[in-house]
């Protein structure tokens, strides 16, 4: 898949360490910043990543910030994205399978790498279940 990541300064090091987990799962990766661990604005890099995956530029998108509330506030902005901050395997497992997520968030003060990595693997690989899911998806697009 193509993966469009994004962090600010707090998420830049687990972005950093998702990039890795993304190379070695084999995915093609479009950064969006920060670039280092300098104070940013997290709109400044998690909007234009998650317009990547609204245009079809990318695939998914993952996000990190402090607590991954304001990137998920960003994210969910964007027309066709369904962004999921999660902090636990269960969670990251619904949000593909009942909510077809395309954009995961994670916050980078609130869980660490070994949790993130679980949450990272079970995201890019649970489908989306569709059926009763799919008309309260639509409804979230207005589309009924
Ligand atoms: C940065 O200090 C912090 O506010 C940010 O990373 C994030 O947690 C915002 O939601």
């Amino acid at each position: 898949m193509k993966i469009a990541v994004a962090s600010d300064h707090a998420g830049y090091k687990m972005k950093e360490f998702i990039k890795g987990m993304l190379v070695e799962m084999g995915h093609e990766i479009e950064d969006f910043g920060s670039e280092s661990e300098q104070s940013t604005d997290y709109p400044d890099h998690g909007r234009p990543a998650a317009e990547a995956v609204s245009r079809g530029d990318a695939d998914r998108v993952v996000l990190v910030c402090g607590t991954g509330i304001g990137m998920s506030m960003v994210a969910n902005k964007v027309r066709g994205v369904r962004a999921a901050l999660a902090g636990d395997p269960f969670s990251a497992r619904m949000a593909r399978a009942h909510n077809d997520a395309n954009a995961l968030v994670l916050g980078s003060r609130v869980i660490g790498e070994g949790m993130a990595a679980e949450i990272l693997h079970i995201f890019l690989n649970t489908d989306f279940e569709g059926g009763r899911h799919l008309r309260r998806l639509d409804k979230i697009e207005k589309r009924i």
